[in-house]
């Protein structure tokens, strides 16, 4: 049974998705949350669909075994591989970030021009033309892959010299063709906004969807009846199948204060464990 005291469970590859965990934290501080990231197996961007839904569903079952009462994909190039839609394996409901991100971005957008940024997986799938389509509204969008951009930001580095050169890169044939809005279609990006804002200009909004996620976790919450109802502060836990230091140095960095230290959970001890019981 999915009850209110359960806690919210968010996973990406890696250090992306606490862009989203943070806009769940400052909507919705009363709530637990559990946070697994798959740092070990990052990035999925290169692999290929069948690989990354896998590693999807494992990461779904871990944190649905964790006892979650919703579950956040914060994950474009997991989501774009519609993991969960053909499975029907899933009771607790399960919030994604690409049709949040489009409904900011149609509503931003004056020219209908949106530009779409995200890993190689994710533009590849064609995900997000399919639910710009499904909204019937009249734009274009302009995709692009930005396949570094997801090893810096694992890698700490996120105002250098090589980001900055990477941006111009990946995002000046965008700025050429004139779009007035441009998503962020993946969690690790908005921890580059200062290199992307600097290339695309002071007037191309930027969208991330992390936002609109959390709104929309807070709505479906609401809907089901599954807000926590006592108001003390949330735990938050935080779990990375990589290495403890890396993703604690950077996991406080990117999250703040709330991030107060990390499980490792290696994915072989978990098969251990399972082989085990
Ligand atoms: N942060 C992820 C995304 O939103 C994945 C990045 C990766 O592992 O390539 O797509």
């Amino acid at each position: 049974m999915v009850t209110p005291d359960r806690p919210i469970g968010i996973f990406d590859s890696g250090l992306g998705g606490l862009t989203v965990a943070r806009a769940v934290i400052d909507l919705l501080p009363h709530e637990d949350i559990v946070y697994f990231g798959d740092t070990a197996r990052c990035p999925y961007g290169p692999r290929p669909p069948e690989k990354v839904r896998s590693f999807a569903l494992e990461i779904t079952d871990l944190l649905v075994a964790e006892g979650v009462k919703l579950v956040v994909v914060a994950c474009n190039s997991a989501e774009s591989t519609a993991f969960y839609e053909a499975t029907g394996r899933y009771e607790v409901p399960i919030v994604s970030v690409i049709e949040p991100g489009v409904r900011a971005a149609i509503a931003a957008s004056r020219s209908g021009r949106i530009g779409l940024i995200g890993t190689e997986a994710t533009i590849a799938s064609g995900a997000y033309d399919r639910v710009v389509t499904a909204t019937g509204a009249d734009v274009v969008l302009e995709s692009r892959a930005c396949p570094r951009f997801v090893d810096f930001v694992e890698a700490g580095e996120t105002a250098s010299e090589a980001v900055l050169v990477a941006a111009e890169e990946y995002l000046g044939p965008l700025r050429e063709s004139g779009v007035d809005t441009l998503i962020l279609g993946c969690t690790h990006y908005p921890l580059l906004s200062g290199a992307i804002r600097y290339v695309m200009g002071e007037h191309v909004v930027l969208i991330s969807s992390a936002e609109a996620t959390a709104s929309e976790v807070y709505a479906r919450l609401l809907d089901l009846d599954l807000l926590k109802r006592d108001a003390t502060e949330g735990r938050r836990r935080f779990i990375t199948s990589g290495g403890e230091d890396r993703f604690g140095e950077l996991g406080r960095r990117f999250l703040g204060p709330e991030f107060d230290g990390v499980e490792q959970r290696p994915w072989q001890l978990a098969a251990d464990r399972r082989a085990a019981s």
